[in-house]
Formats: structure tokens, C-alpha cells, sequence
């Protein structure tokens, strides 16, 4: 068997049709049943380094397979239909995956991301109103005026960047904006150091997490991590408890996450408390900050790469009247949208769903038994041979008009499924659409990395390089 080696394509490769084939980590050989102890080994430290390299080949040819993770039975699924089974008609009988929590409770808390049972209902449900399609419309403005006010900080003529950074500041000032109306923005650069130091050392699972090692042994990699959460929890607090002071002096307040998710429950239902207002912040911050940065990161590097796409974004962007900008700019941007699909399905942001089966259950090929768990592998699902045509190509016109329409309907989930699907996502596609349709507008991107950038997961598919590019004024 060939052994795994996690070697670049040559870059940049394009097809015979003149499209772009962005490289990527070879998917991992041979099934886990013929591999030897070697092989485990360093499908293991894969996991642990970086789990988009684990990816097995296997799990983008068949519709799912069974293997032993650390002698737990694990299925790993990659069919549209077993998806849907597992993940919506059998989600009662699911919990999340307990190493997801052991990474993700240090840094979020017991927030919607992580609560399970009766206290994530009443979470989802309280934290609900601040995503109606009302109130993300609300936010448009403010995200297109704080991405105008500060884009020319990040980009300037001739410059050299790292995208990967510029678009983290720039996402953090208009999450920030949404958040908390910019109240702890003289923090603004601590507050984003902290954000990346507690992602980065706290973001993945170390070798005791995924052999299950109790907690009181210390990871002392997270270490610092831990207190840069310290410091981040201590400054949403000061400002949830400045505005609550302040509601009940009866001063009017900003039209933000943190007013919306004051209100009073239903029913009886007494409303969320300053802890876990903060709770939900911090989750907003984990889940929302880098997921959408890296993908507009990730979609201008495509870009770069292909002149022709390129040049169609730019003309749809350009054709927008900014006098009178669109009410919905998703909407008004179909083709640039469509390369946004595309990007996401290459590089999903958020890769590996994982769960845990807490009841047993059957569906008409596959057994899952109390304590089994599942693995949908979105980096693989969406490069699955018998989904996709040329799955590792940049086609964003596989999203448009009858094709898109044609694609089944949980083949592509960057956004997850399920009762637990995101519940930011329609937030998310609107802060894309507007930081996408400013910065190209305005600015052209080149790529001057010497080597591609490589995918590495840490809670999100980042480039390792941080993608340096070249700024032009358009
Ligand atoms: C491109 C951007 C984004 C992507 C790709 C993304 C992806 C995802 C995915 C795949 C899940 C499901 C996880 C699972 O089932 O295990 C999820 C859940 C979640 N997302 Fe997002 N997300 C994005 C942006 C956001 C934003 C902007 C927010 C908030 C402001 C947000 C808040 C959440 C929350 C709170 C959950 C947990 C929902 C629950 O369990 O009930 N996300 N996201």
C-alpha cells in the first residue's frame, strides 16, 4: 500500500478547459482495515496535526464506511441521504462528540455551540430573534459603513499583506459592530490577539484529548490560550453589565446582539442572565468571527488564480448601484455568490461535524449502537467522486441557474443540517456579501506566495502561509 503522504498537486495546475485546480493534502489510502500499526499511527498524528489530512480516500468513494477510533466504532458518512437520516430524522437519538466539547467548552463556554439537551433548546430558542431575516437585513448598513471606514486600514496600493490576517481584523471590527456596537473597540487589537491565541492553542484536539485522558491532566499547550479567554470574557461582562445597568435607568439603547438578546422569555420563560448572555457572545465570536473570514480569504485567493472568474465577479460587483446599495446584496450578486458556494464546498469552514449515537438506531444499510460514533467529513463530502464532476476543480458555475438547482440538497452543507444547523448562516452570507463586493470593488488581490497556501484545520480551514497577497487600487 502506498503510504500516506500529505504532498502538495504542483501549483498552480489548471484543466484542459483553463480552470483552476487549487492544491490540497493527498486523502489518505487503503481502507483502515488493511492498514498497519504504522499506518494508524500516522493517520493519528494526521488527526492531531491537522484533521483535513486525515481525510481518507475511501470517504470520498463510498456512501460510508465503519472503522475502530481508540476502540470506538466510528461511521464516517458521505451519502446525501444517509446524511439526512442521521443527522434530521435521527437527531434525537444524537449528542455532540465528546472531544469536539473537550476543545470547544474552554473556549465558548456552555454557549449554543455546545449546550445540549433542554438548556441548548432554551438557548437556540432565546438567542433566535437577534437571526430573523428583519433584523440581519438591520445590519446591513452598519456592515457596509464599518467595512467602508476600515478597509483602507487593512488594504493599501502597493502594499504586501497577509489576507488571512487583514480579513480577520476587518471581520472582527464588523462582527464587533453587530455584537456590541464597537463598545469594546479601544480593545479592538488585544481583543483580536486573544481571539487568535486562545483559537490557536486551544482549536484542536491534542494527543490525550483524542485518547480520551481525563481532565486534571494538564494540556500545557492550551495553557496560553486559557487566559487570553480570561481577559475576553472579562471585557464582554463589563459591557453586558454596563448596558443592562443602563436599561434599567431607562436610557435607550443600540439596535445590537446585546439589546436583542435582553428580552423578556415567553411564556414565563425568565430571560437569559449577564453569564449567559456572555455565553452566547463568546459563542457568536468562536463560531461566526473565523468562519467567515478564512471563507472570503479563501474565495479571493481562488480568484487570483482565475483571471476569468475574476473579471465576471468584478463586472457584477461593479454593476451595483452604491448610491442606492441593494437591500439584499446576496441576492444581487449571484455569480459572486455562486464563487462563495464554490470556495465553501473546497474549503468548507467549519469541516468535520461529529456526534455521538445515544440511542440505538437503524437505517437500511448501517447499525449505529449506543456510544458509536459518527463523522461527516465535510472537506470530504464535498470532493465525493460520485457527487461532483471534477470535485477538486474551482467551478463556480456548478451553483448557478439549473445546475445549482440540481445539486441534492444535503450534498452541500457547509452550514451544517439538522435542528442544529447554523443558526448565523443567513448573518454570515450577508457580511460576505457585502466585505466581498467593497474589497473587490475597490481592490485587486494578487497571490506572491512561493507555494500554494495549505489547508490546515484549527476549529476552521485556514491557510497556513496566512495568504500573502499583493494590494492594487482598481
Ligand atoms: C461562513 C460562515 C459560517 C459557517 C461556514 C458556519 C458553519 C456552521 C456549521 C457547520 C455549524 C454546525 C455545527 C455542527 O452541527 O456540529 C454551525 C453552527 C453554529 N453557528 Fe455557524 N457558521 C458560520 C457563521 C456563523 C456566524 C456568523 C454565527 C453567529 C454570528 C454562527 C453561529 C453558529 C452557532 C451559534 C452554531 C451552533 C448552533 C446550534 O448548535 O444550535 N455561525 N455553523
Amino acid at each position: 500500500m502506498p503510504r500516506h503522504n500529505p504532498a502538495y498537486r504542483p501549483s498552480p495546475q489548471f484543466d484542459t478547459a483553463g480552470r483552476f485546480l487549487p492544491s490540497g493534502p493527498v486523502p489518505f489510502p487503503g481502507t483502515p482495515d488493511d492498514w498497519t500499526t504504522r499506518d494508524y499511527i500516522s493517520n493519528m498524528r494526521a488527526l492531531s496535526r491537522n484533521p483535513i489530512e486525515a481525510t481518507t480516500l475511501i470517504s470520498r468513494q463510498r456512501p460510508f464506511y465503519k472503522t475502530k477510533l481508540l476502540g470506538k466504532i466510528m461511521t464516517v458518512i458521505s451519502d446525501p441521504d444517509l446524511i439526512r437520516t442521521v443527522f434530521v430524522t435521527h437527531s434525537d437519538d444524537l449528542v455532540l462528540n465528546p472531544i469536539r466539547n473537550k476543545i470547544l467548552v474552554p473556549i465558548v463556554g456552555k454557549g449554543l455551540l455546545t449546550a445540549e439537551g433542554a438548556e441548548w433548546k432554551r438557548a437556540r430558542h432565546m438567542t433566535a430573534p437577534v437571526f430573523t431575516p428583519r433584523n440581519v437585513k438591520g445590519f446591513a448598513q452598519h456592515m457596509a459603513r464599518d467595512m467602508r471606514a476600515n478597509m483602507g486600514k487593512s488594504f493599501k496600493d502597493s502594499t504586501e499583506i497577509k489576507l488571512g490576517d487583514e480579513m480577520l481584523r476587518l471581520a472582527y471590527t464588523v462582527l464587533s459592530g453587530a455584537l456590541f456596537s464597537h463598545e469594546i473597540d479601544d480593545q479592538g487589537e488585544s481583543m483580536l490577539a486573544d481571539i487568535s491565541t486562545a483559537l490557536s492553542h486551544m482549536g484542536r484536539p491534542t494527543i490525550l484529548d483524542i485518547i480520551g485522558a481525563p481532565d486534571f491532566i494538564p494540556r500545557l499547550s492550551k495553557l496560553p490560550g486559557k487566559s487570553s479567554i480570561k481577559r475576553i470574557r472579562a471585557q464582554i461582562l463589563d459591557v453586558i453589565r454596563d448596558r443592562m445597568t443602563r436599561r434599567d435607568e431607562g436610557h435607550p439603547l443600540p439596535e445590537d446582539f446585546i439589546t436583542l438578546l435582553m428580552h423578556d422569555g415567553e411564556d414565563g420563560e425568565p430571560p437569559l442572565s449577564a453569564g449567559e448572555i456572555e455565553d452566547q457572545l463568546i459563542t457568536f465570536i468562536g463560531a461566526g468571527h473565523e468562519t467567515t473570514s478564512r471563507a472570503i480569504a479563501w474565495m479571493v485567493y481562488l480568484l487570483s488564480q482565475d483571471t476569468k472568474v475574476r473579471r465576471k465577479v468584478e463586472t457584477e460587483i461593479d454593476a451595483l448601484n452604491m448610491d442606492s446599495p441593494p437591500q439584499d446584496w446576496a441576492a444581487a450578486l449571484p455569480y459572486t455568490m455562486a464563487c462563495f458556494n464554490e470556495t465553501m464546498r473546497l474549503y468548507p469552514p467549519a469541516p468535520f461535524l461529529s456526534r455521538q449515537v445515544s440511542t440505538t438506531f437503524k437505517t437500511e444499510d448501517v447499525d449505529f449502537n449506543t456510544g458509536d460514533e459518527i463523522l461527516l467529513n465535510l472537506w470530504a463530502l464535498h470532493r465525493h467522486e460520485n457527487i461532483w464532476d471534477e470535485p477538486d476543480t474551482f467551478i463556480p458555475e456548478r451553483f448557478m441557474g439549473k445546475a445549482g438547482k440540481a445539486i441534492h440538497r444535503f450534498a452541500f452543507l457547509p452550514f451544517g443540517l439538522g435542528p442544529r444547523v447554523c443558526i448565523g448562516q443567513r448573518f454570515a452570507i450577508q457580511e460576505a456579501a457585502i466585505l466581498i463586493a467593497l474589497m473587490l470593488r475597490h481592490y485587486r488581490f494578487d497571490y506572491i506566495g512561493k507555494e500554494a497556501p495549505w489547508p490546515v484545520m484549527r476549529v476552521t480551514t485556514q491557510a497556513e502561509n496566512g495568504i500573502p497577497m499583493k494590494v492594487s487600487a482598481r
